[in-house]
């Protein structure tokens, strides 16, 4: 069959796998390939086993691959056979070096565009999805400079809004698509390619263009903005614990003006994820470089925030817990980030888990997703961990429960059953207020949730939740 484009996705992650499986859905005359350096992802692509869990996405896998959607190996090959070229690779925070820890690592992002330029035969639309520091694109334009005769690129800056967990929802409905060019005749032409291919399925007022720089910026703030709401409702979750006023009555009071609205205002152990907290750190580390060191500053003091909150929950349980755990069996309901994915990058469980073996707790994990990923995380230690992925045979015989995902199978557990088979005094720490605390305090169990009064049978004056020690 001829195809009418043959469009190109370098990086088959997350983000690069659901977006083109989405493109190539939508638009059944496209050809769309991705590769990836990783050949266990593209096998795994090609398999029944995908590597990434998403709602929704293995229906939209068996519709497209094999038929206009192919997972490939051969990247110089792709190159050369498209001409509008996706850049997904993973940006992450430089781990050595000048910026070690806050600024981003640009080098899987360099490497794929000088293959871009090494292997193009004819010019190409080259399209910036993965998040990047503004002004990315005028390094990427003078890397693609040298281009011989004719060939020409054009770079655009297409970020991706989609979250982990509802990614076939969001490339399906996406609030917004945002594309950012030069503003130049070829910029103006290529953006109008890229106009075109989204306007397949999404409604014309919901893709807005801008200038290249707006662009890869608006993505960054994006995700400072919802981390920031997070860590202030997390802020205000440990006054709460201090003035017994409930942080869920507080949240849903604000929530309910127009002005800030209610989503992410959920307190818990704070946000994790692969992109939040590297996005904020990219930033501040953006503003340090632009000679903001105040606003660095302001954007910083939000991934404290979020490490406040985890250092916090592990206090209460401690301190709950008669300040021991040594030999204690804890059980983790939940090692995602968060629901309805398997990712565990940045999950605040990784911090608390590690820090629960270290006062020589023994872990039980079980999550339905995110146990293979889990394992890999804890690969080093694996003394005192287990995991099952049946939450009734992972609790049995544990002094408590630390509930760090907000998975919906959480909520109706049988926590009588639960309970009847756990150590006496039994504790359950919520570290995302999802289940019926009331409930399952009047079942037996000493309850703490996050910024409410805990519920404690303990004749003492022992307040947990308000961290004495
Ligand atoms: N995960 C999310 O929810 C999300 C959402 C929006 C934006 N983003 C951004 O999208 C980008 C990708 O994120 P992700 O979560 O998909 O990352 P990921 O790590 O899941 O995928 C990146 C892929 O790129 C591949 N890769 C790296 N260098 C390559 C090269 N030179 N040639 C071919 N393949 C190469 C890696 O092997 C990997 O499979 C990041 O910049 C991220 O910040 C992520």
């Amino acid at each position: 069959m001829k195809f009418k484009k043959n469009i190109l996705c370098i990086g088959a992650g997350y983000v690069g796998g659901p977006t083109m499986a989405m493109i190539a859905s939508k638009c059944p005359d496209y050809r769309v390939t991705v590769v990836d350096i990783n050949p266990e992802r593209i096998n795994a692509w090609n398999s029944h086993d995908l590597p990434v869990y998403e709602p929704g996405l293995d229906k939209i896998i068996k519709k497209t691959r094999g038929k206009n959607l192919f997972f490939s190996n051969n990247i110089e090959k792709a190159i050369t056979e498209n001409d509008i070229i996706f850049v997904s690779v993973h940006t992450p925070t430089k781990t050595f070096g000048e910026g070690a820890g806050k600024a981003p690592d640009l080098q899987y992002w360099e490497k794929t565009a000088r293959q871009i330029l090494e292997n193009s035969k004819s010019s190409k639309i080259v399209i910036e999805k993965s998040t990047l520091p503004v002004k990315t694109a005028a390094a990427m334009e003078k890397i693609l400079a040298p281009a011989k005769g004719k060939i020409k690129f054009e770079v655009l800056s297409n970020p991706e809004f989609l979250a982990e967990g509802t990614a076939i929802k969001d490339l399906e409905n996406p609030d917004r698509v945002l594309i950012g060019s030069r503003d130049t005749k070829n910029g103006l032409k290529a953006r109008q390619e890229l106009v075109n291919i989204y306007s397949r399925w999404v409604p014309k007022e919901k893709i807005i263009t801008t200038n290249i720089w707006s662009s890869e910026l608006s993505k960054l703030v994006s995700n400072a903005f919802l981390a920031q709401r997070v860590s202030s409702i997390n802020s205000i979750s440990a006054l709460c614990e201090k003035t017994e006023a409930d942080v869920s009555e507080v949240a849903k009071a604000v929530g309910m003006d127009s002005r800030i609205g209610s989503k992410f205002l959920q307190a818990g152990i704070g946000f994790g994820g692969s992109c939040f907290k590297k996005d904020i750190l990219h930033l501040a580390y953006l503003c340090e470089y632009y000679g903001l060191p105040e606003v660095a500053a302001y954007w910083e003091s939000v991934v404290k925030m979020n490490e406040y909150q985890q250092q916090r929950f592990i206090t209460n349980i401690l301190g709950s817990m008669f300040n021991t755990l040594a030999g204690k069996r804890i059980c983790v309901f939940g090692f995602a980030f968060k629901a309805n994915t398997g990712d565990t990058r940045e999950s605040p469980a990784t911090y608390i888990t590690r820090k629960l073996l270290a006062e020589q707790a023994l872990v039980t994990i079980s999550d339905p997703k995110a146990l293979k990923n889990a394992a890999l995380d804890l690969a080093d230690i694996d003394e005192n961990v287990k995991y099952e992925e049946d939450p009734y045979k992972a609790v049995a015989g544990c002094h408590a429960i630390a509930i760090l995902t907000d998975w919906n199978i959480y909520r109706n557990l049988d926590f009588r059953k639960i309970y009847k088979s756990m150590i006496k005094p039994a504790f359950l720490f919520d570290g995302r207020n999802i289940v019926d605390h009331a409930k399952c305090f009047k079942i037996g169990f000493n309850v703490y949730p996050i910024g409410k009064p805990a519920m404690s049978h303990f004749k003492t004056t022992q307040k947990a939740n308000s961290n004495s020690r």
